[in-house]
């Protein structure tokens, strides 16, 4: 149980522990590396959510490459808000690049067919698409994911990146977050 001061918030047990994800995470980097063999990349992780996942990833992948972060944001609390807000964009050109973008979670799609979109309008090489957690049962918009961690069910989780009201984010595990837990 994890409480954090001041709030009294508490969350259960790992849902993923930090073993299980870094074991995932092995096993993307190794075929992303094969897949992407000869060639150089640019992965682009779109912040916040993805910051752990990016950086745990990123170190394992054997192939060159650059790295660049989109920041964007689509959530209000535990709903999908369906919004989109880009706060920051990309500083590199990924015109004729490889473009491998990795994001924590896929729920609604929302935000990947967003800016999905928005890049291949820059005309990338080419654009694949990496993510650790598919929420698949609760998709509105299809985009294809070339590499997915876990398909996991609708629960709201929290931890290795993903956040309730910008906490959590820093716990090295996933965890099932339920607003009773907020006292
Ligand atoms: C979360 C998550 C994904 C997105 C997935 O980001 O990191 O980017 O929502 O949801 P969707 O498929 O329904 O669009 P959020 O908008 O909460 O911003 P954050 O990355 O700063 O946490």
């Amino acid at each position: 149980m994890l409480h954090q001061t001041g709030k009294a918030m508490i969350i259960g047990k790992p849902f993923l522990t930090s073993r299980q994800i870094q074991n995932k995470v092995k096993e993307l980097a190794n075929r992303i590396s094969d897949d992407y063999e000869g060639k150089d990349i640019i992965a682009i992780g779109i912040l916040k959510g993805a910051f752990m996942f990016f950086s745990d990833l990123v170190k394992l992948i054997q192939v060159p490459m650059d790295i660049d972060f989109i920041v964007a944001s689509s959530y209000v609390k535990t709903q999908s808000a369906g919004e989109m807000e880009i706060h920051a964009d990309l500083r590199e050109d990924i015109r004729g690049r490889h473009v491998l973008l990795i994001e924590d979670i896929v729920d609604t799609g929302i935000t990947l067919n967003f800016i999905n979109k928005l890049l291949l309008e820059r005309s990338p090489a080419s654009l694949k698409i990496c993510t650790l957690l598919d929420k698949r049962s609760c998709r509105q918009i299809d985009t294809d994911l070339d590499y997915v961690g876990y398909q996991i069910p609708d629960h709201y989780v929290v931890g290795y990146g993903l956040d309730y009201e910008n906490k959590f984010r820093n716990l090295p595990y996933i965890a099932v977050f339920k607003e009773e837990n907020i006292k």
